[in-house]
């Protein structure tokens, strides 16, 4: 078998998708986000006598000089065979050669093999999230008071530390990127009496079916923020809603599933051969 990783074709979707059904015990994602990620570029698998046995993808962002490798999956049949450090390496040759410093993935705590596989590529935990789900629903929202100027609160925020997730992307928040998301009106915060009791920031996926990411960022009682966002994704049309956050634990908010931990780690690029 050839390892070597090639660009995927549309025509690669109906393979893929044959092993990429029940990889998880909630099923997999890779159905809804193929199209996209064949559109951005940087989708690539691996063959085993003309058909695909393995895919990965990556984001480029040269800003931050980051690159986030995502959906690493590789058919039952050849897994332990170096497929999938094959596909990482292959992203990681490409974003050195570009001079990027930082490559990141997203892990579920639970999931062993990934961890294995990350750490032994030279992966580290740089921190946890929790992720939830909601369904939208109109609920009252008389004394729900939120506010889209929120800059000075932002100031506030240790930006190293923090992290903008876009559809399901951790990326550094920059002031830069604070000063954008804020003109487009993606920063929310709540007060009550001039004390800001939730920092959040709001968006609308673009890979995702139907789907708002509320990202908490710092927060004592975000209650009516999560009730905010159930109202925004009801008049919006999207049936769901996903919550990611570094608070340990949420508020009890009536359907607010069970909350799955999962690692962001991180390889500094430039220190590696
Ligand atoms: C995780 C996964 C991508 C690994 O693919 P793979 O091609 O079998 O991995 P590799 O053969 O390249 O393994 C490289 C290293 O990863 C680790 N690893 C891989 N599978 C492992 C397992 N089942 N248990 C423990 N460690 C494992 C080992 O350190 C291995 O190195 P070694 O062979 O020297 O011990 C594959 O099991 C898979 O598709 N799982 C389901 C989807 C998934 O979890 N994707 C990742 C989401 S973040």
């Amino acid at each position: 078998m050839d390892n070597s990783p090639r660009l995927a074709q549309i025509s690669d979707k109906k393979d893929v998708l044959n092993f990429c059904k029940n990889t998880f015990s909630w099923g997999d994602y890779i159905h809804e986000v193929w199209d996209n990620w064949i559109t951005e570029g940087n989708l690539i698998v691996v063959e085993n006598e003309e058909i695909p046995i393995s895919m990965a993808h990556a984001g480029f962002y040269p800003m931050e000089k980051m690159i986030w490798i995502e959906g690493i999956r590789v058919s039952e049949d050849f897994r332990k065979k170096g497929i999938a450090e094959k596909m990482i390496h292959h992203f990681e040759i490409n974003a050195k050669s570009q001079e990027f410093k930082i490559s990141r993935m997203l892990i579920a705590s639970e999931n062993i093999p990934s961890l294995t596989l990350a750490k032994k590529l030279g992966y580290e935990i740089i921190s946890q999230w929790n992720y939830y789900s909601l369904e939208s629903k109109q609920i009252s929202s008389q004394n729900i008071d939120m506010s889209n100027s929120c800059l000075d609160e932002c100031k506030e925020l240790d930006v190293q530390n923090h992290h903008f997730v876009e559809s399901w992307r951790w990326i550094p928040l920059t002031n830069e990127r604070i000063n954008k998301l804020n003109s487009e009106n993606k920063i929310f915060c709540q007060k009550t009496n001039n004390k800001t009791i939730a920092l959040g920031i709001i968006t609308e996926s673009e890979s995702f079916e139907n789907t708002i990411i509320l990202e908490i960022l710092s927060g004592i009682e975000p209650e009516n923020m999560i009730k905010f966002v159930q109202n925004l994704a009801y008049e919006k049309n999207y049936s769901k809603i996903r919550i990611l956050t570094e608070l340990e634990s949420l508020p009890q908010i009536k359907n607010l599933e069970n909350k799955f931990p999962f690692y962001l780690m991180q390889k500094k690029l430039n220190l590696q051969i």
